[in-house]
């Protein structure tokens, strides 16, 4: 069922009138779904492309495990489709589903074509791995286990030579403008200046909003702005209430730093979880059949429970099925971070716990990326596709990333908007307090509190209402501000996203997939 929620609160407070630039299209964001579907832009347009800080700065440059795709002889489309499905506990959309599995390939022709470079074995075929919740090997990926990093990297370079794309870099988005057509520009804030881009055309693709949570393995800017902006544009927003929390990130880390990611491909190459006795707990009897290669949301919540059974913090992952030299090579980046620690994989047992990692939810889009904005497109982990369902299968987030950016791309180049009205504003600011911004990141401490402790993988209905009065505590005292930095927009943004989260986890009274109700 999809919801609709009204806004109606500009957020913008400065002239932004005095600077305008214009441009056929405006692409935000800097992940796979951003610099894929400007790339997809057809040339003739002229593209900006909005980019919060670099392109290390997103969650996809952070993946690590890969993109699924059906290449092996052994798969086949509808094995995917049924994975995606089971994972997702019958709560995807299936159309979408057989969309994204049944084009994966040919997007990911593009994909090489554009200059990534996939893992390949000795004879020249692409390496495939498997994640939780599938049943065959089909995730590729790159440098071993620095998949986002190569495929952004490659994707950028690509936008950057091409003529039609200008990147904005180290640029926020701060508002979408409508007009009764439909969308007609966004207001941006470059880190000194709002300044106004009028075009008839919007695709955001700006992430998810794990920095809601005290623990995330997201990146810090990913506090959910993209899908507020969207939101006080009138878009609908769907399925909120899933996050899904990765059942293994690095137990190792520091307050407020970003949890570091234990990849899913390490289980898929033979690790298991085991609590501090040694015991093998995924495959007691009467757990589920994959054992530790479930879907997350049931692995999260088993180690959840041993971690309540066994009095620890942490469960650990045992790699010594695979040797020091294949774990290695195979994952270079987990190896440097676990040695960093006096970790040694393949002989040390790595520490690991859940934490907060995506957001199935997010703007309600149809199969070519369209929000009910007319000229409004919205890519990645922004968006409700459908895909996901209550529970994202690993690694289809990549796919889903490319197949609708490309689809979305593919509909504003057939569809063309022209920006014809002159940009109005609206009514007035009418803000009139600056908080200080000591007060603002101790609120945003607090609401980081508020959803990790009450709106997590196991919830109870009162504390949802708890958090609820909380959250809204924080919305009523800053409703008259005015923000004059990122991190205004950011904590306002925040706030929005996280009371619809706690209010759709409210209004979805039974447990499925990622939203499960203890009581
Ligand atoms: C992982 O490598 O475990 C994460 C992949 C994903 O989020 O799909």
């Amino acid at each position: 069922m999809k919801r609709r929620y009204i806004f109606n609160k500009k957020l913008y407070s400065q002239n932004p009138e005095k600077i305008t630039k214009s441009y056929d299209v405006a692409v935000i964001g800097g992940g796979m779904a951003g610099l894929f579907a400007a790339l997809e832009i057809d040339k003739s347009k002229k593209v900006a492309l909005v980019i919060k800080g670099g392109l290390e700065g997103g969650s996809s440059y952070l993946a690590q495990g890969g993109i699924c795709c059906v290449l092996d002889e052994k798969d086949s489309f509808d094995a995917h489709i049924k994975d995606t499905l089971t994972a997702g506990a019958g709560h995807c959309d299936e159309k979408a589903v057989e969309v994204m599995v049944c084009e994966g390939p040919e997007n990911i022709k593009r994909l090489i074509d554009y200059g990534v470079r996939f893992d390949k074995n000795c004879d020249g075929t692409l390496k495939l791995t498997r994640e939780g919740g599938h049943c065959a090997r089909r995730i590729l990926h790159c440098g071993g286990d620095a998949t986002g990093k190569e495929i952004t990297k490659a994707l950028g370079k690509a936008c950057e030579e091409r003529e039609n794309i200008d990147i904005l870099w180290n640029t926020d988005l701060v508002d979408i403008l409508t007009d009764e057509n439909g969308v007609c520009g966004i207001v941006a804030n470059d880190k000194c200046n709002d300044f106004i881009i009028k075009t008839a055309n919007v695709l955001v693709a700006t992430g998810g909003a794990g920095q809601l949570y005290r623990y995330s393995t997201t990146p810090v800017g990913n506090t959910g702005e993209g899908i507020a902006a969207c939101f006080r544009a009138g878009c609908e927003l769907s399925d909120m209430e899933f996050v899904q929390f990765h059942p293994t990130a690095f137990a190792i880390h520091e307050e407020g730093e970003r949890l570091f990611l234990i990849s899913e491909a390490v289980r898929g190459e033979g690790a298991v979880l085991k609590n501090k006795y040694g015991e093998a707990f995924m495959s007691r009897e009467g757990n589920h059949p994959l054992a530790d290669l479930a879907p997350r949301d049931i692995v999260t919540r088993a180690i959840i429970d041993e971690m309540k059974q066994t009095d620890d913090t942490k469960v650990y992952l045992d790699t010594s099925a695979m040797s020091a030299g294949f774990f290695e090579k195979r994952f270079p980046t987990i190896t440097k971070k676990c040695r960093e620690h006096g970790i040694t994989p393949s002989k040390d047992l790595i520490p690991v716990h859940p934490t907060q990692h995506y957001l199935m939810g997010g703007v309600s889009t149809d199969l070519h990326g369209r929000t009910n904005v007319e000229g409004l497109f919205v890519c990645g982990e922004a968006a409700c596709t459908g895909v996901h369902g209550a529970n994202r299968l690993a690694s289809n987030s990549t796919l889903e990333c490319v197949v609708f950016a490309k689809r979305a791309a593919d509909y504003i180049n057939a569809n063309f908007r022209t920006a014809e009205n002159e940009i109005s504003l609206g009514k007035e600011p009418y803000y009139i307090v600056s908080p200080d911004s000591s007060e603002m990141a101790a609120d945003m401490c607090k609401l980081k509190e508020i959803m990790t402790e009450k709106v997590g993988a196991v919830r109870k209905r009162s504390e949802l209402e708890t958090a609820r009065c909380l959250l809204s505590d924080l919305k009523l005292k800053y409703s008259d501000c005015n923000f004059e930095n990122e991190k205004g927009y950011s904590l306002y943004s925040a706030i929005d996203t996280a009371l619809v989260i706690t209010e759709s986890a409210i209004n979805r009274t039974e447990s499925i997939g990622s939203h499960y109700i203890q009581d």
